[in-house]
């Protein structure tokens, strides 16, 4: 695996963000520090610990985006977290430990799929082997006992409390035989669409106390690992059977005491946690006295950044040197609001900027799967090609501006508000107006839109 460097990481949050450069930059550079760290003598790795980010900004701007598209950039363990769902230990609520089991979580996830994509030619092959023994079943010999038999069969099973014996199969010649010229049908792809009938197992239902206990801090999902897993018949396609097989023998394959040890050691070195809404738990907001103390949420967040070790179901999992981002908009409160041992943890400061005019104009346009794609897309589902013109952009950008300087500035989301205003109408009549094309134009966007931005209270609703 090759690390991406900095200027990549960069260029690949380039496609889905527009501007906030120095954001960018330094979650990158944050990133590649772990891979240099790794590159050094183990004595010199322990004492560098990771320069934890913390990212302020208004709303809108696209401090929760980059940590979106952060999490498929990077092949790290990472989580991302709001700090509103916290509460203080010993409180309802999720414990601020559980961020750190889920990054276990993930961990075993990365690493169990890496150790599957090792075994995977064994287990097609195995999965195989099970289709043409289920395709040409053996002669049942039980089939031939007579009734007698039978009977006394089951009286034993009843007896003996162990139920009635497994059905035995007698393989044949001839059952050989047809086994081989299945087997290379298989192989061949011929019985795709055949029918078989497998047994799976039933994901064992949630069961409604493990969420009640979730919330009292108890992990029941340990619990409901040691339930037996009760068995289903499914008919199925081959195509279809496989998958399944495949899944089963992957399991069986690998080695699980391993890929939760790497899991951890993954998790620990180079894990990633996104902590969002940061904000929200400076006791600044806060005005209710009876609500469940926010700086408590802060000083038990303390120690998990700081370094100490969490019990995961997977084993202990040391924090040391799992890096830690924060973002909040800090609209009511100030970074310097957090406690201060809090503030110390996250030594670098980045500033998002609010976004301008021109901003809007290429969020509009520019990011893989942006708004206006989205509903070009959609619209081309209906065999209508919608087609904006770079007036009608500009125009739209402008009124999204406008009205954010008007009233509440909400950043790039007053674009989908806009959007959807505007476009209201053709997205009702599309389907029925068998046009080829439909071009919005800056003339259609100032009819749609011009009396509702002129009209504050309008505004105030609508956009
Ligand atoms: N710089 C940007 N480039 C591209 N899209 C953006 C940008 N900023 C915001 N957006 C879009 O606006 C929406 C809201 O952005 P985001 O969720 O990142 O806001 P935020 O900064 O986390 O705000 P808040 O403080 O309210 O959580 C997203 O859907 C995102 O696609
Ligand atoms: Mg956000």
């Amino acid at each position: 695996m090759k690390e991406k460097t900095p200027r990549q990481i960069v260029e690949l949050l380039d496609k889905y963000i527009v501007g906030q450069d120095e954001a960018k930059k330094l979650v990158a550079i944050a990133l590649y520090n772990r891979y240099r760290r790794s590159q050094l003598p183990e004595d010199l790795q322990k004492d560098i610990t990771p320069k934890n980010i913390l990212m302020a900004g208004p709303t809108g701007v696209g401090k929760t985006e980059i940590a979106r598209r952060l999490a498929d950039i990077v092949e790290a363990p990472f989580v991302k977290v709001e700090a509103t769902k916290f509460t203080e230990v010993g409180y309802v609520g999720r414990d601020v430990e559980s961020m750190v089991r889920d990054l276990a979580n993930e961990a075993v996830r990365i690493v169990e799929k890496e150790e599957f994509a090792k075994v995977e030619g064994q287990a097609l092959r195995e999965a195989n082997k099970t289709l043409v023994r289920l395709l040409v079943p053996g002669v049942k010999t039980n089939n031939r006992q007579n009734q007698m038999q039978q009977m006394q069969a089951m009286m034993d099973s009843l007896l003996s409390g162990k139920g009635m014996p497994e059905e035995q199969e007698e393989v044949t010649d001839e059952v050989r035989n047809k086994r081989l010229s299945v087997a290379e049908k298989l192989e061949r792809g011929l019985l795709e669409n055949e029918e078989v009938t497998i047994e799976v197992e039933q994901a064992n239902k949630v069961n409604p106390m493990g969420d009640m206990m979730g919330q009292m801090g108890m992990d029941m999902s340990a619990l409901s690992d040691l339930m037996p897993k009760k068995k289903v018949k499914r008919t199925l396609p081959v195509s279809q059977a496989r998958k399944l097989l495949i899944q089963e023998e992957e399991h069986k394959l690998v080695d699980y005491d391993a890929i939760y040890q790497k899991a951890i050691e993954r998790a620990s070195q180079s894990g990633i946690i996104f902590i969002d809404e940061i904000d929200k738990i400076t006791a600044a907001g806060q005005r209710n006295s009876g609500e469940v103390s926010r700086e408590g949420v802060q000083r038990d967040i303390l120690p998990i950044i700081e370094g100490s070790t969490v019990s995961t179901k997977y084993g202990p999992l040391p924090t040391d040197h799992i890096l830690f981002i924060a973002a909040g908009a800090f609209a009511e409160s100030k970074p310097s609001d957090l406690i201060p041992e809090l503030q110390g943890r996250f030594p670098i400061r980045v500033e998002l900027n609010a976004l301008k005019k021109e901003d809007f104009v290429k969020i509009l346009k520019d990011p893989q799967n942006s708004l206006l794609k989205q509903y070009i897309a959609l619209l081309k589902a209906d065999g209508v090609d919608l087609v904006f013109t770079a007036e009608a952009v500009d125009k739209i950008a402008e009124i999204a501006y406008d009205v954010n300087q008007g009233t509440d500035n909400i950043g790039a989301r007053r674009l989908a508000t806009i959007l959807e205003k505007l476009l209201e109408e053709v997205l009702y009549e599309g389907p029925d107006m068998e046009m080829g094309q439909i071009t919005i134009t800056q003339a259609y966007v100032e009819q749609k839109l011009s009396d509702i931005v002129k009209n504050k209270d309008l505004t105030k609703f609508i956009l």
